[in-house]
């Protein structure tokens, strides 16, 4: 082994979940942001935890608000997806450059992404401070599905590829 700097070793990291969160801000402004650092906090209840840079306009919604949806984006949506994940809500009305179709949530006032994977509607119950970023931590308190099956995984430099959902070798 070599030691190298820690930007160097971090190449290694991936491949990385991507999930599409949806916010809205209490002016009512929605909003799509990816993020991969997300992973599941807890069985019982379910949670989804996520990592939010604290300069992005998701960040003040969720703190704002107190909800987010998490939807994992199928293989349809890369593109919307990448667009997401460039532009920010602070500068542009971003959706309007999207495709993606928004249809309303069960539980809470977010939308949730059409043509998903599968979309988590979550309530923040808990959040971490951690410098640049914020923790959040939501409870799931609905789950939709749509049937697609292709989803993406990121595999470095945001470059983003399909995967078969549940497909055995
Ligand atoms: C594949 C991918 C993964 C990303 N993961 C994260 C992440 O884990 N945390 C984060 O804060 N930003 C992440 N980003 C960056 C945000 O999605 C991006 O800065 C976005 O423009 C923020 O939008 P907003 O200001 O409208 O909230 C990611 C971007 C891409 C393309």
């Amino acid at each position: 082994m070599k030691k190298v700097d820690i930007n160097e070793a971090m190449k290694f990291r991936h491949p990385e979940i991507v999930v599409n969160v949806v916010t809205k801000s209490k002016d009512g402004k929605v909003d799509v942001a990816p993020i991969g650092w997300a992973m599941l906090g807890s069985s019982n209840p379910e949670t989804w935890a996520i990592g939010v840079a604290k300069k992005h306009f998701t960040h003040q919604s969720i703190i704002d608000t107190k909800e987010f949806v998490v939807c994992l984006p199928s293989s349809k949506q890369k593109k919307d997806t990448l667009y997401c994940g460039f532009h920010s809500a602070w500068k542009e009305d971003k959706l309007s450059k999207t495709a993606f179709k928004l249809l309303s949530a069960d539980n809470i006032s977010i939308p949730i992404i059409d043509e998903s994977l599968a979309c988590f509607e979550c309530k923040l119950v808990d959040q971490m401070d951690t410098s640049d970023h914020t923790i959040f931590l939501g409870e799931i308190v609905a789950s939709h599905v749509s049937g697609e099956k292709i989803g993406l995984i990121n595999i470095g430099h945001s470059q983003l590829i399909e995967f078969e959902q549940g497909k055995k070798e």
